[in-house]
């Protein structure tokens, strides 16, 4: 099979960091200054991230996911849903989003094409919101899930990356959402670009936040594993809750995904440093044969990073690479 990797990984998903730049400044994202924006030149063109998606389902990409940076702040985000949405071999377009803009982009991403979202939500004290986003206000990010919801864009999740000292006071509070039908997922802090908040002794486990939700709310029952996350539900609540544990236990056997950078270089994994320039290939004029093929070779040189799981990357952030 074309997207089985050597490691015997089935590789279906494909993450698309649509622009570095972002309406927030979170503290295990991005320094208070903020990062230097690329250029638009730098950006891959909305006609070029087509072209990519157009050639991964040649090889079996069937996921395609939109992140940033902010994917809501790039200008013509919605004609780029449905350019997506229209490809087939395409069956779910979701996107990642810090959710302050949804009640202006929810209907129209809905009408799109747009499948779902996950919306970073890390507090649910608006103060803390305000310090830990640097930028944001709780109640855009509020009124954003909510807008989110009536447009259909559900099962929607939140993406909650846990920090001791700062919001790991709140793990039941936010586990409380997924009686109100919300995703939950928690995220283990990683040590990636050059945030200025030092996040080693801010680490909390996974397995730390589960003991603490079990203590209130009982036992978690297991639902099932999805790509890097272990998925539970609290009994009665129909959301579910995920642990995605990138330090406590890596999850590399299972990674299905490669990712494509806000300036269009494929980086098969996270952690490694591999870099695949799409951008320079299709603005010399590549051909689709000879996209495809550089797709391929992501493929094959796809690493096993289990062994590099404290060697976060300090090449890029997130919201360059794609959070
Ligand atoms: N550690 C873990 N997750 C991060 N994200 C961004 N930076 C980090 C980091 N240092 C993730 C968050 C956020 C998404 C956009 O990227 O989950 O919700
Ligand atoms: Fe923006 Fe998301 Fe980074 Fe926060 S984590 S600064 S919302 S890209």
């Amino acid at each position: 099979m074309e997207n089985i990797d050597r490691f015997g990984r089935r590789i279906t998903y494909l993450r698309l960091s649509v622009t570095d730049r972002c309406n927030f400044r979170c503290i295990y994202c991005m320094p208070a200054s903020g990062v230097e924006w690329r250029p638009h030149a730098d950006i891959l063109r909305y006609e070029e991230i087509v072209r990519i998606v157009r050639a991964a389902t040649a090889i079996g990409i069937r996921k395609i996911r939109l992140t940033g940076g902010e994917p809501l702040v790039r200008e013509g985000i919605v004609d780029l849903v449905q350019e997506i949405s229209r490809i087939p071999g395409i069956d779910e377009l979701v996107m990642t989003t810090n959710g302050a803009l949804l009640p202006l982009y929810a209907d129209r991403l809905a009408a799109a094409g747009l499948d779902r979202v996950n919306i970073s939500l890390d507090t649910l004290r608006p103060e803390r919101f305000q310090w830990i986003t640097r930028i944001g206000r709780l109640e855009d990010t509020l009124a954003g899930l909510y807008a989110a919801r009536e447009a259909g864009l559900s099962p929607i999740k939140l993406n909650a990356v846990v920090m001791r000292g700062i919001n790991d006071d709140e793990v039941v509070d936010l586990a409380r959402k997924t009686r109100e039908g919300f995703g939950v997922r928690f995220i283990e802090p990683m040590p990636v670009g050059k945030p200025d908040t030092n996040l080693k002794g801010r680490f909390v486990s996974g397995e730390e936040i589960r003991a603490r939700i079990e203590r209130e709310l009982g036992p978690l029952i297991p639902v099932r594993d999805e790509g890097p996350a272990r998925v539970y539900r609290i009994s009665g609540a129909p959301g579910e809750i995920g642990f995605i544990t990138a330090l406590s236990a890596p999850f590399c056997d299972r990674c299905n995904r490669m990712r494509v950078t806000a300036d269009g270089k494929l980086r098969p994994c996270l952690l490694s440093p591999v870099e695949i320039d799409l951008k320079g290939a299709l603005r010399a004029g590549a051909g689709d044969e000879e996209i495809l093929a550089l797709l391929k070779e992501g493929m094959r040189r796809k690493p096993y990073a289990h062994g590099l799981a404290h060697e976060f990357p300090h090449d890029r952030t997130m919201s360059e690479i794609g959070g």
